[in-house]
């Protein structure tokens, strides 16, 4: 890439992963098969997947005794949402599903720096694997926030297996993990009838934000779906 120096690149069995920094700015750079995933500059949205869905966490709580918070990331990229989540004093438990070793690797050696610490924070335990197949792992009712940044959004996919990730069979699971009353949230760089329409049909509540974000000189909006199961649910789909 013109601009840009190599700061780490692996190859596997997806295609080819590479961490470049850009010399007009030092930022860094996520590439995922020559496509943009996400910089160190524009990180307001994957910060708010986070703050959002554990501000409607915190919610619940009023005039109730403060309960401790499991959240489950799918998807460490740059490590912005983990930094995020462990700001919240609140949280004691984190398990991050990451499908690329490397990039795992990255972040313990310490080439990502902007978030570096985060996965060694002592509530923090990191899984290499596929989250669309591991989270039939996850014991049910188990996790208060379950938040998905694997893609560039169901209209953008960085790997085709991904369609998964916003579909029925994949959300019905992410309800089942969570506790009643918790949150899974799904960010999007595009707004999605499909999967709104999925998220109204698996969830108990629904909600869409659209949040505004400067790429550049370049304004667009990106876009987080959160899915409440209600506090009386039971395991079961809901009808
Ligand atoms: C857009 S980045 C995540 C950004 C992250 N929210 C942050 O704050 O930096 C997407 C990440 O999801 C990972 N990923 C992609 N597909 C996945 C899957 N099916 N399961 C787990 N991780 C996946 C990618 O390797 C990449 O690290």
């Amino acid at each position: 890439m013109p601009g840009t120096t190599h700061v780490a690149r692996a190859v596997t069995e997806r295609g080819e992963v590479v961490l470049l920094r850009r010399q007009r700015d030092g930022a860094l750079e996520l590439r995922v098969n020559g496509v943009f995933v996400m910089d160190t500059v524009e990180t307001a949205t994957e910060r708010l997947l986070a703050r959002t869905t554990l501000n409607r966490l915190h919610a619940r709580w009023q005039g109730r005794p403060r309960e401790p918070l499991r959240v489950l990331i799918g998807g460490l990229g740059l490590g912005f949402t983990l930094d995020e989540v462990l700001r919240d004093a609140a949280v004691t438990e984190v398990l991050v599903i990451e499908i690329e070793a490397a990039l795992v690797d990255w972040h313990r050696d310490g080439l990502i720096p902007p978030t570096s610490g985060a996965g060694a924070d002592p509530r923090v335990r990191v899984v290499v694997g596929d989250v669309a197949e591991l989270i039939e792992t996850v014991p049910p009712g188990s996790v208060d926030a379950l938040l998905l940044d694997v893609d560039n959004g169901p209209g953008f996919l960085v790997y085709d297996a991904n369609a998964a990730v916003y579909r029925a069979p994949f959300l019905r699971a992410c309800r089942r993990a969570t506790t009643p009353g918790g949150v899974t949230a799904v960010w999007s760089s595009s707004p999605s009838a499909e999967l709104s329409a999925v998220m109204t049909a698996v969830f108990d509540g629904v909600e869409e934000l659209a949040v505004p974000v400067l790429l550049g000189a370049r304004e667009t909006t990106y876009h987080l779906f959160l899915g409440r199961r209600s506090d009386a649910a039971s395991d079961t789909v809901k009808p």
